[in-house]
């Protein structure tokens, strides 16, 4: 009895500390992780929005083609994640002249995509 009671107690400030009794949206479990990139997520994300919105400009593996975009299946080769974000979010920075529309996703998904494509080599 003593013991369930101090488990809630436990419980109860545990929530409180942490916000989620006052409806706060839980915190990142990794902070550091997130930061750098969840690369399993971006790739469940590219999986699924690549064929949608990218297809038509670039060629990932067996997927698209070059006929207007690039070639992203090695995309790690040539930058790095924070590059990668960094022309996903703005195009025209560096290529003035660029046809790619800025990708507007969520800043985590922009995050892990970048995180994931640097891994491809
Ligand atoms: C209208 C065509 C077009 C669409 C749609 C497009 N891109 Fe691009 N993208 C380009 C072109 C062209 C480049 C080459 C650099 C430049 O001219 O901006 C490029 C460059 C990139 C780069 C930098 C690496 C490289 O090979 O130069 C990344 C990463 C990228 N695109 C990701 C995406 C993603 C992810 C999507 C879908 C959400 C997307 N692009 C949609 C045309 C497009």
């Amino acid at each position: 009895m003593k013991y369930s009671i101090a488990l809630g107690v436990t419980a109860l400030s545990l929530a409180l500390a942490t916000g989620s009794v006052m409806g706060a949206k839980p915190k990142p479990k990794a902070p550091a992780k997130a930061a750098a990139g969840n690369v399993k997520n971006g790739a469940a994300v590219f999986a699924k929005r690549f064929p949608v919105e990218c297809k038509a400009c670039h060629k990932f593996k067996n997927q698209g083609s070059t006929a207007l975009g690039t070639d992203l299946t090695h995309a790690g080769k040539k930058m790095n994640a924070a590059k990668l974000k960094a022309v996903m979010q703005n195009p025209k920075k560096f290529n003035p002249k660029s046809i790619m529309p800025p990708v507007k996703w969520s800043d985590k998904e922009l995050t892990d995509v970048a995180a994931f494509l640097a891994t491809q080599k």
